[in-house]
């Protein structure tokens, strides 16, 4: 493996308006404690005797990024905290961005990266994953880097949605370390993988950035917590370009309380794990299914005739997949979700009704 000692510098890539950009100063970002007569707050707290709702939350969010970050081994200022991972998609995106920039992506992947490139006006440059494998095409990636100067953002999705599997590290680090542009890893599902990802990878290599979720694994979705790992000048930027309060204290209070329930959480994901499996096994058993594709997450990408179709009548019948069969290389493919065990066999057994 190679190791890479050079300080590459991203912020040369941050659209050129926003360095040095003066952030909005919040009343709380500025002032905690004392007697709060600065941000036009209600001094009655109507609602809750536990937690100070009419007062504005803490818009730096330390209490949940030094959590964030000690599960990591990395200090807060390394740490983004945010309203879903989505949130930090289309910060980075705004950030490095604009009309004549362009981001990377490789189809089949998560549909926010394009959806938030598309709010910008930003370019986007498709290198397809390879057919059937998933796997990155390193060697085309390279060339398109080298073709599209104006690609200022990469974004690699590792176990990736909808294709359900982890990169190759090498492969991914081949690319991470051949550029100097920065390369965001989206690893939503990187707890399901029962690695670190590439976190350990955060102190050699100044142009990776991570995302992460609370919405999979920790089983959070209702509360809209993402977070980001990145060079600490790039998180001081993101803190800038935010809305001022992101996170709200209850939606903070309850990622707080989740985080110090790991234990919980890994007895959860174990079970899912399993049923994964199980489901793997009863879905063998169904005649039409042509292929189950390996996944290192809580979902499993499925190839089965008329796809389309099928999505539709298994709505008629309540129960709700992906159809992702419009994506890149991936016709007559069912994007499902592991369910309750009770679920899961409801599918099955509707899935063999349907296509008897
Ligand atoms: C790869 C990937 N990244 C990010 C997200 C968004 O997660 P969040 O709920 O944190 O916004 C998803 C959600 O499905 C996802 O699959």
């Amino acid at each position: 493996m190679v190791e890479n000692p050079t300080q590459k510098d991203i912020l040369q890539f941050v659209r050129p308006h926003l360095r040095g950009f003066k952030p909005y100063s919040s009343a709380r970002s500025l002032h905690k404690t004392g007697v709060l007569l600065d941000a036009n707050e209600n001094a009655t707290n109507l609602y809750s005797t536990e937690l100070p709702l009419n007062r504005y939350p803490d818009g730096d969010n330390i209490a949940l990024r030094t959590e964030l970050g000690a599960a990591a081994g990395l200090r807060m200022e390394q740490v983004f905290a945010g309203n879903g991972s989505d949130e930090s998609i289309d910060l980075l995106i705004r950030i490095f961005c604009g009309p004549d920039d362009a981001i990377l992506i490789c189809p089949p992947t998560y549909g926010m990266y394009t959806v938030s490139a598309r709010f910008q006006n930003t370019q986007i440059v498709e290198v397809p994953l390879l057919p059937e494998t998933f796997a990155l095409d390193v060697p085309a990636i390279q060339a398109a880097l080298a073709a599209h100067p104006e690609v200022k953002l990469v974004f690699l999705c590792s176990p990736n949605n909808p294709t359900g599997q982890v990169m190759d590290t090498e492969a991914m680090l081949e690319v991470i370390r051949n550029t100097d542009r920065p390369v965001v890893v989206d690893e939503a599902y990187v707890e399901y993988t029962g690695t670190n990802g590439l976190a350990d990878y955060l102190a050699t290599d100044s142009n990776l950035i991570l995302i992460r979720t609370l919405s999979k694994a920790w089983a959070l979705a209702g509360c809209r917590i993402g977070y980001c790992y990145a060079p600490a000048a790039l998180i001081a930027l993101m803190q800038t370009v935010k809305s001022p309060y992101n996170l709200n204290q209850m939606t903070t209070r309850m990622a707080l309380s989740a985080l110090r329930m790991r234990e919980e959480m890994l007895t959860a994901l174990r079970f899912t794990l399993s049923e994964r499996e199980r489901l793997i096994q009863t879905l063998k058993t169904v005649p039409a299914v042509q292929k189950i594709y390996p996944s290192d997450a809580n979902f499993l990408l499925v190839k089965i005739p008329n796809a389309t179709a099928l999505q539709a009548q298994l709505v008629e019948r309540k129960i709700i997949v992906r159809d992702r069969s419009m994506e890149h290389g991936l016709m007559d493919c069912l994007r499902i979700s592991v369910g309750a065990p009770a679920e899961n066999q409801f599918l099955v057994k509707t899935l063999k009704e349907l296509t008897r």
